[in-house]
């Protein structure tokens, strides 16, 4: 049985199951509450119920006072809907709202995709799930080697289950050794998140996303975000990768463009006869500045007035200057471009 919940004062609704947490169903409909103990330990998920009905669904160490009670405050992460509600919270407005973390986690996958791609799950303990906007970054530490900054590339409606896109760069020690010698249930202590590349909820402009290569994770994160608020302006992918055959989650791509009626997939590729690896296509300045050109001249062709878009980025900074200029050329905004440059993908 599920229950329609309303939030005051924003007026976001969502849907909750009789049998999970009021917080457990806003995460899953890619709204970000307050919250940190996610065990009615901290008091940081309090509401306060306007109308409706709730049950505890486990005892807990953290109280209110009786008076408050009577005023109808409860916590979110211990409480399940029995009825329609209306409850008077505080959402996580903004990156200034979500703190830093230090979470051990441990790998809970491992999916080898492609020769030189590895898809790395970790699953956070239960009392500490992991905080963060779609699109941000962490710092991912294994022992005895330095920590190594990557995008998460899962939705933070699955806060437990985090995703992690990591290309194998010969001689980096990083990457070696996820290929070769982690290990299942091995710990990655994550701290974080950073950073501002996060989708601004507000704008109702029609979205276009442009990756290039492994950029698609946070990109890819963005997008689960917005599949879980439904948002409804058209979203349109563009996905480069030098060679044919880099898109290594094509299927996934695709699987979004069959299911979603506002969703629109281009996979490109770059300079199919040069002949250089993948790896160098994404390193070297010169390749991944022709590659996002050509990634940009597609755009255009497809939206010639991009005066009304919102255009969400990724790629190696040293990539990014030919196709900047074109957007903006075809009339976007400085303040409807979304760049995320770091050199982690
Ligand atoms: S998140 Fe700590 S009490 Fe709910």
């Amino acid at each position: 049985m599920s229950f329609q919940v309303r939030l005051l004062p924003s007026g976001k609704e969502f849907t909750a199951e009789k049998n999970e947490t009021v917080l457990e169903a806003a995460l899953r409909s890619g709204i970000s509450l307050n919250y940190s103990c996610n065990n009615g330990t901290c008091g940081g998920c309090g509401g306060r119920i306007k109308s409706g009905q709730v049950r505890e669904t486990q005892q807990h160490d953290f109280h209110f006072s009786d008076t408050q009670k009577a005023q109808g405050h409860v916590l979110l992460c211990v409480n399940a809907a029995q009825s329609d509600l209306e409850i008077e919270v505080k959402e996580a407005g903004g990156i200034e709202d979500i703190p830093l973390q230090l979470i051990p986690t441990k790998v809970e996958q491992m999916e080898r995709i492609q020769d030189d791609i590895m898809i790395l799950h970790l699953r956070t303990p239960r009392s500490q799930t992991l905080r963060f906007l779609a699109g941000q970054h962490l710092s991912l530490a294994i022992a005895g080697m330095p920590p190594r900054n990557k995008s998460l590339a899962s939705c933070p409606c699955n806060a437990m289950h985090l995703q992690f896109h990591i290309r194998r760069v010969p001689g980096d020690q990083f990457s070696d050794y996820v290929f070769t010698h982690l290990k299942i249930s091995e710990t990655v202590t994550l701290e974080g998140p950073w950073g501002n590349f996060s989708l601004d909820e507000s704008s109702k402009r029609p979205i276009i996303f442009v990756a290039y290569e492994t950029g698609f994770a946070p990109i890819k994160s963005i997008i689960e975000h917005a599949i879980a608020l439904e948002l409804e302006q058209p979203l349109h992918l563009y996905w480069m990768a030098h060679q044919p055959g880099n898109h290594y989650l094509n299927n996934l791509c695709r699987s979004w463009f069959d299911a979603l009626d506002n969703f629109s997939y281009t996979a490109l590729t770059g300079d199919k006869l040069s002949g250089e690896s993948s790896w160098e296509a994404s390193t070297d300045p010169v390749v991944g500045l022709r590659d996002m050109e050509t990634a940009g001249t597609a755009i255009v062709a497809d939206h010639p007035d991009l005066a009304g878009f919102e255009v969400y980025l990724t790629a190696p900074e040293s990539s990014t200057e030919g196709i900047v200029e074109l957007l903006q050329q075809h009339g976007l905004p400085k303040g409807q471009l979304h760049l995320d440059v770091m050199k982690r993908f």
